[in-house]
């Protein structure tokens, strides 16, 4: 039955039609006639609807940042009994203060698959993070491995927006806005608060998350750039409304101020049949990102890889940025080419999403897709032995960069782990190690 489940997820998200851009008002109806014109909340709404407004922003934000959605559902999300306490698994939310922060540079083996069946939600495992969701500051890096889709079981996070990115096994989400389809390379982002149902289209879906409890992503500006460039607004994908009609028994778990809460509808709260605004899931291919580079000497800040930013209240200064290192040349002359020896106030997760990393080859295990490396504020490093050694040497021709896709999590606050992330199994206890043998050339 999995199998067919899996065929009909993977058939439903190959024929899905989106809206493209980013930040736009968006407007969608499933069913023509059933988004009122004119006005958002009319005396009755088209079919019977219920209109319901879901924020993302304060209402008084200003318009650059005021995010909102209206929704026309069957039965509004009022309608719903109590929720009660869950159980969370390996999910952690911040603040974490379960260890001491850690100077150390770590980096872990892909997770391990679950000993038993585990969806999207009971598969999602925390390594650490930052800042308090009760005051939406910081982020947490969390990591996935499902082998089953969610079955009448709908989540919804109030603590912050999740940025999903798959490393192996597509994802159909099901989200309230409709659905999205996100296959390795691609990200997919769940604003706060929209409710959605993960449906694997492999037997095994594997992945990390970001979860940003700060201000939303948004694009970063382009300064000097221009008006084009890095991710390009037209090519975000959001869904077009999609209901389900359902009846019975829908478990639909809360994330809300760290912990699960649960509560078991007579419907699913997926009926939104018409909508239209900003506040809404989107996904993004990584290979359509433009990479823009040095055409002369020297690496880049990473910064001008970045994809999203989600900015603080001092400019330039991001409570989070998402990096994607995606295939690229590099020409430089009389130039280092892999990013340099570096120290930075700001913390570093990198994952591996498929191939290997310019600057990371060798080591007990090595960054390999799925695993992770965690360098956080003011710990040094860059290159290995081997790969300072082989760049410092290299011949500089124009050089295609293709054989890897890797992204980095950073974020202006150290990040903490937790216990489970501190004394897992597959956390590379000889890390340091790639670092040895960095020879002393100097000399007079
Ligand atoms: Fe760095």
């Amino acid at each position: 039955m999995a199998g067919t489940g899996n065929e009909q997820a993977r058939k439903t998200a190959e024929g899905l039609a989106y809206q493209t851009g980013f930040g736009n008002e968006h407007s969608s109806e499933a069913v023509p006639g059933a988004l009122p014109v004119g006005r958002n909340s009319p005396q009755r709404a088209p079919l019977g609807l219920y209109a319901e407004q879901l924020s993302g922003s304060a209402f008084t934000e200003p318009r650059g940042h005021n995010l909102r959605s209206w929704l026309y559902r069957i039965r509004p999300s009022a309608a719903h009994p109590p929720f009660v306490r869950a159980e969370r698994h390996a999910l952690r939310s911040a603040p974490f203060t379960d260890c001491t922060p850690d100077p150390n540079r770590l980096r872990w083996n892909p997770l391990p698959e679950p000993a038993g069946p585990a969806d999207f939600l009971d598969g999602l495992w925390t390594l650490g993070g930052n800042g308090d969701a009760t005051q939406r500051t910081g982020m947490a890096v969390h990591l996935y491995y499902a082998n089953t889709s969610m079955e009448r079981r709908v989540f919804g996070n109030a603590d912050g927006e999740l940025l999903i990115v798959p490393e192996r096994g597509g994802l159909l989400l099901r989200t309230e806005l409709g659905l999205l389809h996100a296959a390795p390379g691609e990200v997919a982002l769940i604003p706060r608060g929209v409710r959605f149902r993960v449906e694997l289209l492999d037997a095994t879906a594997r992945g990390y998350v970001c979860e940003n409890y700060g201000r939303p992503f948004q694009l970063p500006d382009l300064g000097p750039i221009g008006a084009n460039g890095l991710a390009n607004a037209r090519d975000f994908r959001a869904p077009v409304a999609a209901y389900e009609d359902v009846e019975g028994p829908v478990e639909v778990v809360n994330k809300f101020c760290g912990h699960l809460w649960t509560a078991t509808y007579d419907h699913s709260p997926l009926d939104v049949v018409a909508w239209h605004g900003n506040h809404v899931p989107y996904v993004y291919d990584l290979r359509r990102f433009n990479v823009i580079g040095s055409i002369s000497y020297d690496h880049p800040d990473p910064s001008i890889f970045t994809v999203l930013t989600s900015p603080s209240d001092t400019p330039g200064l991001a409570g989070v940025d998402f990096v994607a290192f995606a295939p690229r040349w590099l020409v430089g002359e009389d130039t280092f080419r892999p990013p340099y020896f570096h120290r930075n106030v700001m913390t570093e997760y990198m994952g591996l999403i498929e191939g290997a990393y310019d600057a990371k080859t060798a080591g007990e295990g090595g960054f390999v897709p799925g695993g992770g490396s965690l360098h956080n504020m003011m710990s040094a490093h860059g290159p290995d032995r081997e790969t300072f050694d082989r760049a410092s040497a290299a011949e500089l021709r124009p050089q295609k960069i293709d054989d890897g896709l890797a992204f980095m999590f950073e974020t202006r606050w150290p990040l903490t782990l937790t216990e489970q992330a501190r004394d897992a199994g597959h956390l590379q206890r000889g890390y340091d190690d790639v670092w040895q043998g960095l020879q002393r050339h100097f000399r007079l």
